[in-house]
């Protein structure tokens, strides 16, 4: 059994967070999220892991994730030119896949159950493909399945009007050698792309054995603004341990599992957990609240922060009034003004959202 991570595409959702790195590389809980995803691969016992990137992000994956060893598990990158479709990206990895049945994982996803109860039932029952449904309140945003009381898919439609149920699939996919032939049969989508959908209802008319089962648990796609927080925000509720290893002076009070990264230096501030601070970031006369993850490097000065995500090296000084549901990218600066008069003075980058009152 091998495993294709998905981190190519185009991430227009997460802009412009995304202009200059990858989107499954933004982090939340301080962690990539593409991470979590090799973390649950691993879990379920596989090691050899082709991850798909694009020309745009590639070079940056692969140098912060590496060859897997810090994984325990073997990565190979397999580089697609352009994203043209999650159908695609498996037909230009079927090189790397040969014959053997893969798990597919989109890399900007996040689910909380592990994947061993999957694996074991796509085995055992000898599947061509088993696919993973979340119910949600907006199938039309999504591919969704028809599923009989069996589990077996009848239809799968791709962000339909009318959608056939509320079962949206998941971005986690089991497929057999059968998928590469289904690949092969079907035309690009009138949005120009091969869509595995259209793959696995190749295999559907065909009668192949295509089952579903619906996740237990939380499942986020990372893919917004307001998914990367609540990512966040689930991710420190659930899997934070108390660590601190920075230095807290004593006018400083800490409440609750605070994490807290070597190097770092905290000056007179409150901090009330769940919250994550990386490494070597300076933070002085702040609060920050619940739900909050600070990245390496960053610099906080005279700031109230609440469920937000600060990314590496951004520097935020003298703001007056609290800061919340906030992702600020990296390097990115926000400061009081010392001249007059007293104005706004924005330097902001494309795609950019700014909400003042
Ligand atoms: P999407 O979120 O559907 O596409 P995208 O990354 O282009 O994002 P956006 O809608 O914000 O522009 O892709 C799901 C995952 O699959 C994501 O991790 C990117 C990856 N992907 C590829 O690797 N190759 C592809 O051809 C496509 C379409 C996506």
């Amino acid at each position: 059994m091998k495993a294709l991570i998905l981190s190519g595409g185009k991430g227009t959702r997460l802009r412009p967070l995304t202009y200059t790195g990858a989107k499954q590389l933004v982090p939340v809980a301080n962690k990539p999220i593409l991470w979590y995803g090799i973390e649950a691969i691993v879990a379920a016992g596989i090691t050899e892991i082709g991850i798909i990137i694009s020309p745009e992000t590639g070079e940056e994956i692969k140098t912060q994730t590496g060859n897997g060893e810090r994984f325990g598990a073997k990565i190979t990158y397999i580089l697609q030119d352009s994203p043209d479709g999650l159908a695609h990206a498996v037909k230009i990895a079927q090189p790397f896949l040969g014959d053997s049945p893969f798990l597919m994982y989109l890399g900007d996803n996040l689910i909380q159950s592990d994947l061993n109860s999957f694996l074991e039932e796509f085995r055992s029952k000898k599947l061509d493909s088993l696919i993973l449904l979340c119910a949600v309140p907006n199938p039309s945003a999504f591919g969704v399945a028809k599923v009989d009381e069996g589990g077996r898919v009848l239809q799968l439609v791709e962000k339909p009007k009318v959608p056939p149920s509320n079962l949206a699939l998941v971005g986690i996919y089991f497929f057999d050698r059968a998928i590469h032939e289904a690949i092969s049969n079907i035309q690009p989508s009138a949005r120009g792309e091969l869509e595995i959908t259209d793959a696995i209802q190749y295999l559907i008319d065909r009668e192949k054995q295509v089952t579903a089962r619906q996740l237990e648990g939380w499942w986020l796609d990372t893919g917004k603004k307001d998914d990367l927080l609540e990512a966040n925000r689930i991710i420190l509720d659930t899997r934070l341990e108390l660590s601190v290893e920075g230095e807290v002076d004593e006018k400083s009070q800490i409440i609750g599992r605070v994490k807290i990264g070597a190097g770092s230096r905290i000056v007179n501030c409150s901090i009330r957990g769940p919250v994550v601070i990386g490494r070597e970031c300076h933070l002085e006369n702040c609060f920050i609240g619940p739900y909050s993850s600070i990245a390496d490097r960053a610099t906080l000065i005279d700031v109230d922060l609440e469920h937000s995500v600060i990314l590496q090296a951004a520097r935020i000084t003298g703001i007056e009034q609290r800061i919340v549901d906030s992702a600020i990218g990296q390097r990115a600066q926000l400061k009081a003004a010392s001249q007059r008069p007293k104005a706004l003075r924005f330097l902001i980058g494309d795609d950019s959202q700014i909400e003042l009152c």
